[in-house]
Parts: C-alpha cells; structure tokens; sequence
C-alpha cells in the first residue's frame, strides 16, 4: 500500500515546528503497518546538496510561472519526493519568510506543491509509482483535495490539521494563476469570507479530515478554537469525517539512552540525568537552584503563552527555582526574556535562536518542561519531556490535555500522574502548578516516582500509525 505524504517541512532534513517531527517520523511508523510512504515537499535551498543522490521523477515545464521537476532521493530513513522549482523555492530566507517577512508569493509556491502531488497522485511518476492514498499537511498541502477534486479524481485523500490559526489566504483575484475553478468561489467551496483559504478548500475537498489530538478535533469546531472555520469543522465532524489522532514521538530519535547530545540514562537507571542537569546549569551559567530546573524550547508566539512566562517566571525562581529558555519568534518577547535573563543572571538563562542539539540537552537536562500555550493541537515537547523524565507543566488544553495526566492528589495515589496541568491560562494558573511542582519536588521519593511513571508511559507512533493506517485503509479504492 502506497501513501503520498504532501507537506512543507519533514524533520531532519527541514524544521521550524512540530508538523516537520509528525511528517519525518510517520513514514518509519506507517511501514510497520504495511504502508510504504513517499513524502512530497518543496527542495529548498541546500536541500538537494544534503540528500545527495536523485532521479527525476515528474516534470512540468511550466508549473506556475518556471519549470519544474520532482527529485526522488532518501533522507535519514525516508523516501522523498523534491519539488525542484527554482523560481518558487530557491531564494534566501526561510521556507515561509525572509527577515520576518512573509515570501509575497506564498500561495503560489505551495499551490506549487500540492499541485505537483495531486498530479503525481493521477499520473503516477516515472518511476511507475502511484499513492493509494494522499495525505496532505496544513494549508501548505490544502489545494491537494481541491485539484484532485476538479480533475475529478477518484484517489482517496486525508487532510490533517496541525494549527487551524494558518489558513493560506489569498485574493480571489489569484483563482485563475492557481489554475483553480472561479464558479466554485462560493462559501461552500473555495470561498473564504471574500477570499480563498486552502486549509479551508483542504477540509472541504478531502476524503477525511484529521487534527492531532482528540481534544483539539474537538475544540476546531468551536468559535474558540476555530479561527472562523469551526463551521466547516463541525459540518465534517456531523457527516463523521473528522477524527483526532494523537500525536507520537520517533524514540529512536528522541531517547535517552542513545541520544548523541546527552550523557545516556533510562526510565531504570536515571542517575546520569542529575549530570546532564548539572552541565546544563554550567552551560548557562546558572547557580545550583534549591528547587527544579525548568526548561521552555517554543516558537515564541501568543499561541504559547509566552507572557504567561514573563509574568510567572520571576515568582517562580524566587521561590527557589530556575529557567532555562530556547526560542525564537516575536521580537518583542525576544526582547523581554533577554530583558528577564539579565535580570535573574543566576537563576535564568535565556537563548534566542533555533538549536536542536541544545533542545535535546535542555530536555536530558531540565526537571520540569513548560508549556503554557493559549491553544495547543497536539504540542511534542510534553512528550520529549516526559521521555527524558523532565515533567511536563501544560495548560489545560487540546493535546496538551490528552497526553499529560495532572499530578492530582487521587492520581499521584494510583501511580498514573505524569505532570502539572493548569486550567486557568494565566500567569495565576500556571504559577499555581509551578508551585505544586515546586512542593513536589521538595519530596525526592515522590519525585522519582512521579518522573519513573512520566518516562514509562508510552509516547511511540505505534497506536497512532495503527489508526491512520485504518483510515487508510478504509477509505482505499
Ligand atoms: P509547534 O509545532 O506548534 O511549534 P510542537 O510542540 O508540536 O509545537 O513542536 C515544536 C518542535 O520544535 C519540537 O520538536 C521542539 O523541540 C522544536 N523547537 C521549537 N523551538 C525550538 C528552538 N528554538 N530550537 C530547537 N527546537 C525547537
Ligand atoms: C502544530 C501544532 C502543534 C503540533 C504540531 C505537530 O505546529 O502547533 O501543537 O504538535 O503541529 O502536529
């Protein structure tokens, strides 16, 4: 069984967030339940030189203003699919923007991409290989339903939502240059409150739609959460077409009993962790705290309550803790936690920027992982904590709520707690679980207890592959 993956990111070879670990690591997962992938995403510059070895597989010389072709190569376990098109992708910046600016022509490099899929998806490539099944990620891939759709192609297609607040919007006026229909720009299809929105389009158009956890499919069909599609969401939700599943992490990958980037422990013998923690102290330039050392790796957005941070943070490390930070994002929150680690250069370090060998080291490291986000669809860095026996502090939200079990009285009795979970999002609730974790930690048996339940409660792809893949299946031809 054959599945195109469509996606804009797929970890290693290219990350800015959580969507680049779901899309590098599901192929591995989604093989042990019979389904070969191939992931389909933009080569970006430098892309190519790191995959090396390629054949051309699909060609159109004129795929939205330049020629284009799609490379076949493997990277770190995965089967990709390259959208060579210079005068989309190979530019300076970053996949999305350059110097915080948004490419002007976003729209028309993803409908690039998800063009080329649904083609492939139809033709086949040259090498004679064609998907049972499409799955397209976030708005980057939403015009895949639609152009199979409109070519009325019979190829079954998922839509999974990672973030419904990133919807791909553009002008009307763009409809014919995408080589999309303008009579179905009607609010049923295409249309978008005057616009057109190919997250939308996506979760009008797909076999299935998919969000990355339980709660999070359910809240999307709230004015809340939903970001004006909650109607959309809810029509699919009503005809039974919208599902949650969770997020896994790759533990080959994330495990610190292998990693490269930490002194190795386990679930069973977690004492080197206290020297990962204490070089991480050393590498910031921290004082041993009295109580938990607290780790935050994020983008630094509204979405992940970084204010909730700069309000509780203070509090927090007087009362014995410290902080060690790693993001990047708004300038403006870049600005404060720098502003917050200066004040507080004994107790709170703060590294702006985007390092992945830090973050594992920060997780290996840390004894609690915070993670106060406003919304959160499925979030991954509750999981690596809880891997790495650095317990989770979440707000009570979306998948922040299914995979963390708050360290209540009842629950910490059964053994079955693995975090602090707050559903207050303020700075009030999420100092209130820092001081519960604060009184917990003070009590080292009841620690190590804790922090042995959080690193042996299983955050692998396993049971998630398994539902996707009878999705799959299901909605085969
Ligand atoms: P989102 O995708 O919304 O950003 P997730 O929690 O799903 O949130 O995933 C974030 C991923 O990005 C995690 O793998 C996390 O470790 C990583 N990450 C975020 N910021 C940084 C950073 N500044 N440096 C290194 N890794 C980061
Ligand atoms: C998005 C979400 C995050 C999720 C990730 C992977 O970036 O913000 O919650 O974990 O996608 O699905």
């Amino acid at each position: 069984r054959r599945l195109l993956s469509v996606a804009s990111e797929c970890a290693p070879l290219l990350k800015t967030g959580g969507l680049a670990d779901v899309v590098g690591a599901l192929p591995s997962a989604l093989a042990e339940q019979g389904w070969r992938s191939r992931v389909l995403m933009p080569a970006y510059p430098g892309i190519l030189e790191r995959v090396g070895s390629t054949k051309v597989v699909w060609e159109d010389p004129d795929l939205f203003g330049g020629p284009a072709v799609v490379r076949a190569g493997r990277h770190g376990g995965v089967e990709l699919l390259l959208l060579d098109a210079p005068h989309l992708f190979d530019r300076p910046g970053g996949p999305y923007n350059v110097d915080g600016h948004d490419h002007l022509d976003n729209h028309v490099r993803f409908a690039a991409l998800s063009w080329a899929g649904a083609r492939i998806a139809i033709e086949g490539t040259a090498d004679r290989w064609r998907p049972d099944v499409v799955h397209a990620h976030d708005w980057q891939a939403g015009l895949v339903p639609s152009y199979l759709h409109y070519a009325q192609a019979d190829v079954p297609t998922v839509m999974t939502i990672h973030n419904i607040a990133f919807q791909g919007i553009f002008g009307p006026d763009q409809l014919d240059l995408l080589r999309l229909p303008t009579w179905d720009f009607h609010h049923e299809a295409l249309e978008y409150h005057g616009l057109v929105s190919t997250l939308k389009a996506g979760m009008v158009h797909a076999t299935k739609v998919t969000s990355v956890s339980p709660t999070y499919a359910q809240e999307l069909t709230t004015p809340e959460f939903g970001f004006g599609l909650e109607g959309v969401a809810a029509a699919r939700r009503d005809g039974g077409d919208l599902i949650g599943i969770v997020n896994g992490i790759d533990t080959t990958v994330w495990d610190p009993a292998a990693d490269r980037a930490v002194v190795h422990y386990s679930v069973d013998d977690p004492a080197a962790k206290d020297r990962n923690r204490r070089e991480l102290l050393a590498e910031f330039g921290l004082a041993e705290p009295a109580g938990p050392l607290a780790v935050v790796v994020t983008r630094l957005t509204h979405q992940k309550g970084v204010d909730l941070l700069l309000e509780a943070l203070p509090g927090f490390v007087e009362a014995g803790g410290a902080v060690i930070v790693l993001g990047s994002g708004d300038p403006g929150y870049e600005y404060a936690l720098n502003d917050l680690g200066a004040r507080y250069s004994q107790s709170i370090g703060v590294r702006i920027g985007y390092d992945e060998p830090l973050s594992h080291r920060m997780y290996g490291g840390g004894d609690l992982v915070l993670v106060p986000s406003r919304f959160e669809p499925c979030g991954l860095t509750q999981l690596y904590g809880m891997r790495y026996g650095a317990i989770p502090v979440v707000a009570s939200t979306g998948g922040l709520r299914d995979t963390v079990v708050d360290a209540s009285p009842e629950n910490l009795a059964a053994d079955v707690a693995t975090g602090f979970a707050f559903a207050d999002i303020d700075a009030g609730g999420l100092a209130w679980a820092l001081s519960r974790a604060r009184e917990l930690y003070a009590d080292p048996p009841a620690w190590q207890r804790l922090r042995h339940r959080a690193m042996s409660t299983p955050v692998d792809w396993g049971p998630s592959a398994e539902r996707y893949a009878a999705l799959f299946a299901e909605i085969m031809r």
